[in-house]
């Protein structure tokens, strides 16, 4: 059953069922979902709710960085560093990553930029499988959001893996129930977990 909402945390660990993590030699890949907005009910967290499900379907388990409930810093100024230390601490063990952003005036978001800011220099992201997609509310979509991400991404290090999902006038797609209304990009954006898993582990 699709969950409805992003659940309101800063990370939330879902876990693989006990009876896998017995079987001899099993080794779960630990994914992490990064919400590339901090604005309330965005149709961002709406597109990530079909990816959530698939991981959930897959046993797969996965941390949510949802940057709304995060102390995140700008570079250089000072304050808590907790939550940089805990998003840098959970990407740097994880073993694939699929990174959402908007698309706000032409370009990633602020926030995902920030994000990735707050992973050092140089980044815990450097030679990690990782996903994108985004949003847009706009009919172009959100290609020019995703060559901006997948730039920067590249260049710290980052395998940004082929198949973006832009998903265009987006408030025509995703219902207020945060539900999909286009079968097709509820598929391409399932399909970002096996892209991902599959080159985990092929
Ligand atoms: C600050 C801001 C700038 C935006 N700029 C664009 C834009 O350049 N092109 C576009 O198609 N939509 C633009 N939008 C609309 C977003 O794409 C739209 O809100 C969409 O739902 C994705 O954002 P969300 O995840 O915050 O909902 C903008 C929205 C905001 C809040």
């Amino acid at each position: 059953m699709l969950q409805r909402q992003l659940r309101p945390l800063i990370f939330k660990r879902f876990d693989i069922k006990d009876e896998k993590v017995n079987e001899p030699n099993f080794q779960a890949a630990r994914i992490i979902v990064i919400l590339g907005t901090s604005r309330p009910n965005s149709y961002t967290s709406k597109a990530l709710l079909p990816i959530i499900d698939e991981l959930k379907i897959n046993n797969v388990p996965f941390d949510l960085i949802d940057p709304s409930k995060l102390s995140l810093l700008w570079p250089g100024i000072d304050g808590n560093e907790r939550d940089v230390l805990k998003i840098k601490d959970i990407c740097s063990q994880a073993d694939g990553i699929i990174f959402s952003t908007p698309e706000y005036h032409g370009s990633m978001s602020a926030c995902a930029k920030l994000i990735i800011e707050n992973l050092g220099f140089p980044s815990v992201l450097a030679g990690k499988p990782m996903v994108i997609l985004g949003v847009a509310a706009g009919s172009a979509g959100a290609i020019k959001s995703l060559e901006q991400l997948r730039c920067v991404l590249s260049h710290i290090g980052a395998i940004v893996l082929p198949g973006p999902v832009s998903v265009a006038s987006v408030n025509n797609v995703f219902g207020s129930d945060g539900l999909c209304g286009d079968p097709n990009i509820e598929k391409r954006l399932r399909e970002l977990v096996r892209i991902l898993m599959d080159y985990i582990d092929p």
